[in-house]
């Protein structure tokens, strides 16, 4: 049995910088310092703007790419470490190259354990492979099967669980909608019996029509399976029924993290504000009475981020003491962190 509140996954001042050829330097600051972690059994929302860092924090926690610094805990294991500084001048590309070099635990054990949905389902499969291949093969490269019949009878079992047919194992994913390629890739997903799955934006690519259906069927999935959830979306309205607690990026840092009531009641973070005021409320008289927020400026490049507060300058409140140092990421109430320095 599994303590109740047990951390599955821990991530401390992770950063992924991409490297940029010809480029000196930490090149694409994609991911810069998140600290944060996700308790077995809740969903853990990510928001933020398009380009602000979600997938590629969501794809770097489960080592698809290679962190630059900080560390990564899963169950209770450190699976990445590394501190480095960056250094001055160094070229990006050779730095990436020194810092990957030794610091791969073997993965094979934790990539069954922990396992992604990708946001556009008919480019993450394989267009050459029948669905009962592509379920197959997750099968076969943990060896989960001792035999021909008992893959076969999985492979059945899995299409069940997402409510497709057992004759849909013959056909090939362009003969599938958009939300049963989307099926196809959580059965995939499902195969291997993980624990831990982010969610990149599942319904994102789907049609409205269709989208409920697919997060009825995930949170559904947990429940049966006891599974814990990172789920990426764009925008609050998506996360914030299904979220144990939300996440909310900007350029590559996390602004803020709540319980997911205690983030809409009382967002602490200006940014996070300006996100909650988009959100539409069904209510025509609360939506009258709240004031949208519109943001000035464009999101600036991570190549060439902001100094101090990356946030500065599109916050209404900046002084110059936001222009000069990062605000720390603090606990201001139980469960309640954020990166500003009005709070404190
Ligand atoms: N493989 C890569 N190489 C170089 N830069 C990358 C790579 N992947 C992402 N980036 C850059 O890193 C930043 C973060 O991208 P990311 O895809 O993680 O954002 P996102 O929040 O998932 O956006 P979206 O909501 O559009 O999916 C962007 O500036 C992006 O251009
Ligand atoms: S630290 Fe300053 S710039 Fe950043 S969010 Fe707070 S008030 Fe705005
Ligand atoms: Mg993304």
């Amino acid at each position: 049995m599994s303590e109740k509140n047990e951390i599955l996954v821990q991530v401390d001042h992770l950063k992924k910088y991409f490297p940029v050829k010809g480029v000196k330097g930490p090149g694409v600051q994609a991911v810069e310092d998140v600290s944060l972690f996700i308790r077995r059994g809740e969903t853990l929302g990510l928001v933020g703007e398009s380009g602000c860092g979600k997938t590629t924090l969501g794809r770097t926690i489960l080592q698809l790419y290679n962190p630059t610094s900080g560390r990564i805990v899963y169950g209770g294991e450190t699976i990445f470490q590394g501190d480095d500084p960056w250094p001055v001048g160094e070229d990006g590309e050779k730095h990436h190259a020194k810092v990957a070099k030794g610091k791969q635990v073997n993965m094979l054990p934790y990539r069954r354990k922990m396992q992604i949905i990708f946001q556009d389902p008919s480019a993450s499969l394989d267009p050459r492979m029948t669905v009962g291949e592509i379920i197959g093969e997750a099968l076969d490269i943990h060896k989960l099967c001792a035999s021909k019949q008992e893959r076969t009878d999985r492979i059945k079992e899995l299409l069940g669980m997402v409510g497709l047919n057992t004759e849909h194992a013959n056909r090939y994913p362009h003969e599938f909608s958009g939300g049963q390629q989307q099926r196809v890739g959580i059965a995939r997903a499902l195969a291997v019996k993980p624990e831990f799955i982010v969610c990149d934006e599942p319904i994102s690519a789907l049609d409205v029509s269709i989208q409920s259906q697919v997060v009825n069927m995930l949170e559904d999935m947990q429940q049966d399976l006891g599974l814990t959830y990172l789920f990426i979306a764009h925008d609050l309205s998506v996360v914030r029924h299904i979220s144990t607690r939300i996440g909310v990026m900007y350029l590559g840092s996390l602004v803020e993290l709540a319980e997911s009531y205690e983030l809409n009641k009382n967002p602490l973070h200006p940014y996070t504000k300006t996100l909650l005021s988009a959100v539409p409320v069904p209510d025509p008289e609360v939506s009258r009475q709240r004031q949208r927020i519109v943001l000035e400026g464009d999101i600036p490049s991570p190549m060439n981020p902001p100094r101090g507060c990356r946030f500065h300058t599109r916050c209404p409140y900046a002084t110059d003491k936001c222009k000069e140092a990062a605000p720390e990421f603090k606990e201001h109430a139980p469960g309640h962190w954020a990166a500003c320095h009005l709070l404190g």
